[in-house]
Formats: structure tokens, C-alpha cells, sequence
């Protein structure tokens, strides 16, 4: 798909998001949040759910764990307009509350057609919910944090999400250790990718 065609086809997708009526969490969120960055990012982010700040700013991690998000990735060098950051599930939970298993599979074609038109080279899930949805259903965020693994061509990192380090500092650590191996993870696919290999 030529680069015009393919950011209409993603705004179309982001446009569909913002007017979607297919679970009910569209009658308590003030505004849908599709996603931001690059429409062609070689890195995606993927969260969560929106909280409070996103819900009404209709933008993915403003609050405070996206500032958190936003520090950890300027301390790997990485500005988060280079990237593509968005969430399993597009509206906010009431109160924040995990999302249920409903609700994600009710969001789940946006995010697979993100993805399709992304093209990330590198999908990084941020907490349990994200990596239960896109790599298994069954990963121990806590055993497999910081751990790649590649399906269909795409490297997946799970790594904590930047709210457990806001609300138990014990996981502050281990998240500044998964930015660090991300970054070694990032430069060891970009070197392979750009001599032509995908393992
Ligand atoms: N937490 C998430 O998972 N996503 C957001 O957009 C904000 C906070």
C-alpha cells in the first residue's frame, strides 16, 4: 500500500474507533482514545486502557504513567513522536477498573488492523493485559517480563506497566531494567533487520 493510502486507511481505522458503539464502555467514556505516532513506527506500545488525563484529552498516556512512560523512553533515547503508542481496549473502564475479557475482544479488530498497517517491527506490551492479549494467554508478566519473543515476524518485549512502578515502587527497579534491555533488544532487531534477517 502506497504511504498516503496506507495513513487514510489508519485514520479511517482511528475515525471508526472514536464513533465505536461496540461494548458499553462508550456510554460512560467521555472521548475514545485510537492511538498516536508515526504511522509507519518500527516500535509500537501497547497498554493497557485509557485512564482519567486520556479519556479526556482523547490521547493515550498523558497521565501520569504516560509521563512516566514518556521519561523512560527519552532516558533509551527514544522521543515518543518516533513511535506508535496505543492500547488493547480504547475506552476508559469506569474508575480505571481492569477491562473485561469482553471488552478487549470487542476491541481487538482495531488493534489487529493498527498493527496490520503499522507494520511495527517491535511490539512492546505494557503490562499483563496487553501481553496476555497479544503474545499468550497464559504469560506471568513477573516470570517473563524483559523476555522477546517473535510471532509472525514481529519481535514482542512485555515489559511492566509504568502505573505498577507509580503505585508499588518495588517494581521501579525491574521497569528501568526492561527500558535498559529494551534498548539492547532494539539495536540487536534493527542491525538484524537492516542486513536482511528476521531472527
Ligand atoms: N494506562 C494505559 O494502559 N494506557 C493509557 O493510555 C494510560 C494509562
Amino acid at each position: 500500500m502506497a504511504s498516503s493510502e496506507h495513513e487514510t486507511a489508519l485514520r479511517e481505522v482511528e475515525e471508526e474507533i472514536r464513533r465505536c458503539r461496540r461494548c458499553p464502555l462508550c456510554r460512560t467514556r467521555r472521548r475514545a482514545v485510537p492511538g498516536e505516532g508515526r504511522p509507519d513506527a518500527d516500535i509500537m506500545f501497547v497498554g493497557e486502557a485509557p485512564g482519567g488525563e486520556e479519556d479526556a484529552q482523547g490521547r493515550p498516556f498523558v497521565g501520569a504513567a504516560g509521563r512516566l512512560l514518556t521519561n523512560l523512553l527519552r532516558s533509551i533515547g527514544i522521543d515518543r513522536r518516533e513511535v506508535f503508542i496505543t492500547n488493547i481496549v480504547k475506552c476508559r473502564p469506569p474508575g480505571n477498573r481492569d477491562p473485561l475479557p469482553e471488552e478487549i475482544e470487542a476491541c481487538n479488530e482495531y488493534l489487529l488492523t493498527q498493527i496490520a498497517l503499522i507494520k511495527p517491527k517491535i511490539i512492546c506490551t505494557l503490562g499483563r493485559f496487553a501481553a496476555q492479549t497479544l503474545i499468550a494467554g497464559n504469560l506471568s508478566i513477573s516470570r517473563e517480563h524483559g523476555k522477546p519473543r517473535r510471532l509472525s515476524g514481529i519481535l514482542y518485549v512485555p515489559i511492566f506497566h509504568p502505573a505498577a512502578a507509580l503505585h508499588q515502587p518495588r517494581f521501579a527497579d525491574a521497569l528501568e531494567s526492561d527500558f535498559r534491555a529494551l534498548r539492547g533488544i532494539l539495536d540487536e532487531e534493527m542491525k538484524s533487520t537492516r542486513m536482511g534477517g528476521n531472527n
